[in-house]
């Protein structure tokens, strides 16, 4: 098992010739239509085991195919991934290398590229010399760390007036919700304004209607930069002059649209970014990366390893060692270098390409505005902001939506499910795969569904 034989030769070409061939390949949607065939599977762990070349070919054909590929073109639902290849052959080379990325000593080499990294992405949101974080598995981890930070430092600096309180609107993504009930903690939801912003006049006006006492807790507020279901990028420098001046943490969440930063068209969209104290883009999304991972910027990091950093006998060589550690920055010890696919991607193909493909979005969702407000069955509701635009076929309910949304799966054409806008089921694509072009759109409206 642990030694380079023969067998374990001839598996290797196997396993590397499938996964070379899936990346060769345009992706198989797959999907739903494969899953009752997952009740009549044989039991794949045994005694004796089936050997990697039996358990390949069923994960090949059966297992797989029961599998949404987020990579698919016509992929257009919640937030899809487009892992460049670079970035998929980097994440074998990842796991074949059983790199440590917790601690400095055991993975120094991998976490100085990763810090690289991180610092592209510091500097593209204007943060200062001495930022600096982590890659987390997901925008939810990532939320979740740095609001437990922002905790930690309104305590330090106030004393504990008891549970915490986020002011977030309610176009935040669930997982600031999440993360403040698994801190035992409050959000006060803050309306948006008639773009659906959150403004630092909207924070100031609730504020004001709140009791002395929970004002006093208030430690941090979440905006967002791209909000999950309508793209739209908070009102980032009121808000970021508002947390400085009542010193609250201020938390941008660019999960999902982070990454349009690197375009400077929208320099001006993200004005104020520079303010905050962290800040997340997950690069599973829309920086090509595949899954899983985050990364999670603070403009301070010694109050995120002050929040953060676990105490034990045998970790004191660590911890006194003065060394930068990812695992003190986050909720969480032991971790991957899950930096390195996207390190890799950007040093083979370089921050101009990455700029490209990341416009690809923005234009593709221009391209289907356009062609939703020329297609004589569809009507645009919303955007294109960022990379979303909301559609629905006027007079169908939700559920003939929802009939429309299965049949473009089972006809194996894309994924796009319906989603909420104002309390209304409507249609929505979220576009970041550059190959999610004009005609992958047409196709997908055209389609007729259920007959
Ligand atoms: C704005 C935003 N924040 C947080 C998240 C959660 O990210 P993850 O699914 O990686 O935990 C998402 C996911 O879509 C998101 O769009």
């Amino acid at each position: 098992m642990h030694v380079f034989d023969a067998d374990i030769e001839a598996l290797a070409s196997h396993v590397v010739e499938y996964a070379l061939d899936r990346i060769r390949m345009r992706p198989p949607l797959d999907g739903p239509m494969e899953i009752p065939r997952l009740a009549t599977a044989p039991v794949t762990i045994t005694a004796e085991g089936i050997g990697g070349q039996t358990a390949l070919e069923e994960f090949d054909e059966r297992f797989s195919r029961a599998c949404i590929s987020v990579d698919h073109p016509g992929y257009l639902s919640f937030v899809p991934g487009a892992p460049s290849m670079a970035s998929v052959l980097f994440d074998l080379v990842v796991g074949a290398s059983s790199v440590y990325g917790g601690s400095w000593l055991e993975g120094a080499g991998a976490i100085h590229l990763e810090n690289e990294t991180l610092r592209w992405i510091a500097d593209l949101a204007g943060f200062g010399a001495d930022a600096g974080g982590v890659f987390v598995s997901g925008g939810t981890a990532g939320n979740l760390s740095a609001l437990a930070a922002a905790r930690f430092r309104h305590r330090r600096d106030h004393g504990d007036h008891g549970r915490a309180v986020f002011l977030a609107s309610a176009e935040a993504h669930s997982s600031v919700a999440s993360a403040a009930r698994i801190m035992d903690a409050e959000v006060v939801p803050v309306p948006v304004d008639a773009d659906r912003r959150l403004t630092a006049a909207a924070v100031e006006a609730t504020v004001a209607d709140l009791p002395v006492d929970v004002v006093e807790r208030i430690c941090a507020v979440v905006a967002t930069s791209g909000t999950t279901n309508l793209g739209v990028i908070d009102e980032l420098d009121g808000l970021g002059h508002l947390t400085r001046e009542r010193d609250w943490w201020f938390h941008v969440d660019g999960a999902y649209g982070g990454a349009a930063l690197c375009l400077p068209e929208l320099a001006a969209d993200f004005a104020g970014i520079e303010l905050a104290d962290s800040f997340i883009v997950d690069p599973h999304k829309w920086l090509f990366g595949p899954f899983d991972s985050c990364a999670l910027v603070y403009a301070d990091p010694t109050v995120a390893r002050a929040a953060h950093t676990q105490n034990a006998g045998y970790l004191d060589v660590l911890n006194e060692s003065g060394d930068w550690n990812p695992s003190d920055y986050a909720h969480h010890l032991s971790r991957r270098a899950r930096g390195l696919p996207l390190w890799f991607s950007l040093a083979t193909h370089g921050t101009d390409t990455y700029r490209e493909s990341v416009r690809a979005g923005v234009e593709h969702a221009r391209t289907a505005a356009e062609l939703i407000e020329d297609h004589p069955a569809w009507e645009l509701l919303w955007g294109p902001k960022l990379s979303i635009v909301l559609f629905e076929r006027p007079g169908w309910s939700a559920d003939e939506h929802q009939r429309w949304s299965d049949s473009l799966l089972e006809a194996g054409l894309g994924l796009v499910v319906p989603t909420k806008f104002d309390g209304r089921s409507v249609l929505r694509f979220c576009i970041i795969n550059p190959l999610s072009d004009g005609s992958v759109l047409r196709e997908i409206l055209d389609h007729p569904g259920p007959s």
